[in-house]
């Protein structure tokens, strides 16, 4: 039988109140595995995204000052439809537009602190060996088939929606325009041959595991509990003429597969999959909530399809507004933290993201 001694250690840590030391004492967990969320490459880092980031340090901080073992991961998502227009934007190929943006990323991380254990970039080929390898299992497992996708995409979100998720606006010139009715991005029609996961079949294990109270902060459960209600199966790949940037569907160089199943992954490349000893399941993933559905539906479903264990906590957080919009690298409408670096130090602006962004609200304070 486990005791309480063999998973946690005893701990005492001595810290300073004025002019007197006191002294805390308690159990430790010798592993603590926290991600961020990678980030798409598409602009430069605003302070959305460094909020994320400060708040996983934080997490990761605190269990390592409890004498823990931490392992906390970044990186960059580089695949996609997004990414590829994007390079075509600045006029790049696709591989020196993700490197110039990725460095952004690290180089904001690091004059700002976040003592990450691992920067993953999804361009890499440890990862690309460990997607073709999950793909492969979720094949052999049966839970993907051929089928047709018709439907609503959203390029910025790089999400297919259903007819209920989309809404038509006037765009500034007066004319009608389809767009995604939580972000607001412009949606295109596609239909295409795809291959498609079961997802529908998930949802008693999905549900099983948000019973054990896994989304914080709670509000957000509600939410996806819906979602579980309405699963319908989701497609899993590009036909590869539409899209080239990404990893092409193992033994089937017509088919590209979906950047979310892609950038899920990198949570299994960092932990050392699919080697016996990987680090698994994370302790915590930090998410926004604009991607807790990804987190919170579709990745648990890949995992139970792979037949591995499902992460142990979600932690989502709200959103930095500007005039009452998110932030956001696709509007354009964001805040600089190099520049806010310069004027208020990095502890300075690490400060007032961790006072200001509380998670189960969005802010539009600066
Ligand atoms: O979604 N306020 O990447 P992304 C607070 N590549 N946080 C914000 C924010 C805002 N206005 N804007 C962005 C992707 N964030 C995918 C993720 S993970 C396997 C793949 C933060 O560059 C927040 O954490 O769009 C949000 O979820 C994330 O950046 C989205 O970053
Ligand atoms: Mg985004």
């Amino acid at each position: 039988m486990l005791t309480k001694s063999m998973l946690f250690r005893k701990k005492i840590v001595l810290i300073r109140c004025g002019r007197v030391f006191k002294q805390i004492r308690f159990y430790t967990c010798n592993n603590y595995f926290v991600t961020t969320p990678i980030f798409y490459v598409n602009a430069e880092p605003h302070i959305g995204h460094l909020y994320t980031a400060v708040l996983a340090d934080s997490v990761a901080r605190w269990h390592e000052l409890k004498g823990g073992n931490v392992i906390f991961t970044t990186g960059t998502d580089e695949h996609g439809l997004k990414i590829q227009q994007a390079a075509e934007k600045f006029g790049l190929s696709p591989e020196q537009h993700c490197t110039n943006i990725s460095k952004k990323f690290r180089d904001l991380f690091s004059i700002t602190d976040i003592k990450y254990t691992d920067f993953i970039r999804t361009t890499e080929n440890r990862h690309k060996e460990v997607v073709s390898h999950f793909w492969q299992s979720l094949i052999k497992n049966d839970h993907i088939y051929k089928g047709v996708y018709e439907g609503w995409y959203s390029v910025a979100d790089e999400a297919y929606l259903s007819e209920n998720e989309v809404i038509e606006i006037d765009d500034k010139d007066g004319n009608k325009v389809k767009v995604a009715y939580d972000s607001k991005h412009p949606v295109v029609w596609t239909k295409e041959d795809n291959y498609m996961f079961k997802l529908s079949k998930f949802k008693d294990g999905l549900t099983e595991w948000l019973d054990q109270g896994v989304i914080h902060p709670q509000k957000f459960e509600v939410m996806v509990r819906q979602w579980v209600d309405d699963l319908e199966d989701l497609s899993v790949s590009r036909q590869r003429n539409r899209l080239t940037w990404g990893i092409p569907v193992p033994g089937d160089n017509t088919q590209t597969i979906y950047v979310w199943l892609d950038a899920l992954v990198n949570y299994l490349t960092v932990s050392g999959y699919p080697n016996e000893s990987h680090d698994w399941p994370p302790d915590c993933h930090v998410v926004g909530k604009d991607i807790l559905r990804f987190h919170a539906i579709y990745w648990p479903a890949f995992l139970l399809a792979a037949g591995l264990p499902l992460p142990k906590r979600i932690q989502s957080h709200s959103h930095f507004l500007v005039d009452n919009t998110k932030m956001s690298k696709s509007r354009g409408n964001v805040i600089d933290p190099f520049e806010r670096v310069d004027s208020y130090t990095a502890d300075g602006l690490r400060y007032f993201l961790l006072k200001t962004g509380v998670p189960h609200a969005d802010c539009s304070k600066y």
